[in-house]
């Protein structure tokens, strides 16, 4: 299906029929000794006529890990020579979380429970769980149509795209933060995470990417406006992109507003995101700038609290029409941002609710998490 670009350029490309991007750019954003591994990636769009701006993300569609493929065609007794089975275990079949009807098809073919199989088996890999199963089960086999028909599909993950086009032609970069974790005393590797930390070569046309328009996360249309962005770990990509267009904007004479800046992450030392940066906007663009590293010492400190401390200031910017954006983990630190922002209107005499409505309401309020 063909689809139009916001510059009025046919491209072929899409959730449909991605477009095979070369990875041109793959580093450690992270310095040696931190405990995290967040990368820089960077795709070449060449003439695909994919365009995008400021606050869309980019999906990204992983290939599963080759050894664990080929320990899935030798549980399933077959050849990783027979290239119809390596390929479509390689690109197609969810072989890192095994699905809720695999347990099912595996229990009804050994006589137990599928809801305590995968209470038993969370944290494995189908090839874990195959192993094990038939370690307890000798005469336990399935069929690799068996195990296609009862396993999730490879599906693509967004990333919100952290460059401006107008700062990189051509160019879309992400910040990528690897999945590598413990989930019931098992290894978790993350499929995406990992396939483009790992396993992409540099300047071969081999990802499938394609773009999500995210028109609920945009700058003002009103430039002149001022924006508060709040955006610890991963949360600082489209924050990244908005910077990027704003000083575009500056540079090509327009009036621009102020931006006011609140990143974390865990030690200044190892995880201060793209520093050097931040820090030369700071100095040439005037840009406004609070760090929260957690561990820096004994307690937490998180954006949050330095958004308390700066309570007052928030609310003037925001009274005179800022628009408050936050991006990152959805299940702890949005909550708590949206609860200190809550905190700084009541502290202000404002009810916090109608304040945060008619923000919403507004559109000056919008939040990229995950
Ligand atoms: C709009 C949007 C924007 C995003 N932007 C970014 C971004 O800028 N940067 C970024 O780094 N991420 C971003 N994400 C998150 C990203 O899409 C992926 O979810 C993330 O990279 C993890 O994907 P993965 O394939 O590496 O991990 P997955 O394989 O999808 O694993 C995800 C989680 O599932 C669990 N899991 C996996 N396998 C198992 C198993 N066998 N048993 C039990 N649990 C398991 C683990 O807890 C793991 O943490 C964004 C998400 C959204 C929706
Ligand atoms: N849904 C998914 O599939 C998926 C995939 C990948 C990532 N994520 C989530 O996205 C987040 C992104 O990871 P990341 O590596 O970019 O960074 P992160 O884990 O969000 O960490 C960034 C900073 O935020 C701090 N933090 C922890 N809890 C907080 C809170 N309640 N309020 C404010 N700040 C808090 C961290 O401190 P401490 O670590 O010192 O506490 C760290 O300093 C992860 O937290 C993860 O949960 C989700």
């Amino acid at each position: 299906m063909e689809s139009t670009s916001k510059e009025g350029i046919q491209t072929l490309y899409s959730k449909e029929n991605p477009f095979l991007a070369k990875l041109l750019e793959n580093y450690k954003l992270n310095k040696k000794g931190s405990s995290k591994d967040t990368r820089h990636i960077v795709f070449d769009l060449e003439d695909s006529g994919l365009s995008y701006s400021p606050g869309d993300s980019l999906y990204i569609v992983p290939e599963n890990d080759p050894v664990l493929v080929k320990e899935i065609l030798s549980l399933l007794d077959l050849d990783y020579a027979e290239e119809f089975e390596y390929n479509r275990f390689l690109k197609e079949v969810n072989i890192t979380r095994p699905s809720n009807k695999l347990f099912s098809f595996i229990a009804s073919k050994t006589s137990t429970d599928g809801k305590l199989l995968g209470e038993e088996f969370l944290g494995y890999s189908t090839a874990g769980v195959l192993k094990a199963v038939k370690e307890k089960y000798p005469g336990f086999s399935l069929t690799s149509n068996e195990l296609v028909e009862n396993s999730s599909k490879v599906l693509g993950r967004a990333y919100s795209i952290a460059s401006s086009l107008n700062a990189h032609p051509r160019k879309v970069e992400l910040c990528i933060s690897r999945v590598d974790g413990l989930v019931n005393n098992q290894r978790v590797l993350g499929l995406c995470s990992n396939y483009i930390s790992d396993r992409v070569p540099l300047n071969e046309n081999l990802t499938k990417i394609y773009l999500h328009t995210n028109d609920k996360f945009r700058l003002p249309q009103d430039s002149s406006v001022d924006i508060i962005m709040v955006g610890p770990g991963t949360g600082i990509a489209p924050f990244r992109a908005f910077i990027e267009e704003r000083n575009h904007l500056r540079q090509s004479g327009k009036k621009v507003g102020r931006d006011w800046l609140f990143f974390g992450d865990q030690k200044s030392e190892y995880d201060y995101l793209y520093g050097e940066e931040l820090e030369a906007y700071r100095r040439d663009f005037n840009l406004s700038l609070d760090l929260a590293f957690s561990r820096d010492q004994d307690f937490k400190v998180y954006v949050q609290d330095r958004m308390k401390e700066k309570s007052e200031e928030i609310f003037r910017w925001l009274e005179n029409g800022a628009h408050f954006y936050v991006c990152g983990d959805a299940r702890k630190m949005a909550k708590d941002v949206d609860t200190a922002l809550r905190e700084i209107a009541a502290e202000h005499g404002k009810d916090p609710d109608l304040y945060i409505t008619e923000l919403k309401n507004t559109q000056r309020y919008s939040r990229d998490v995950y």
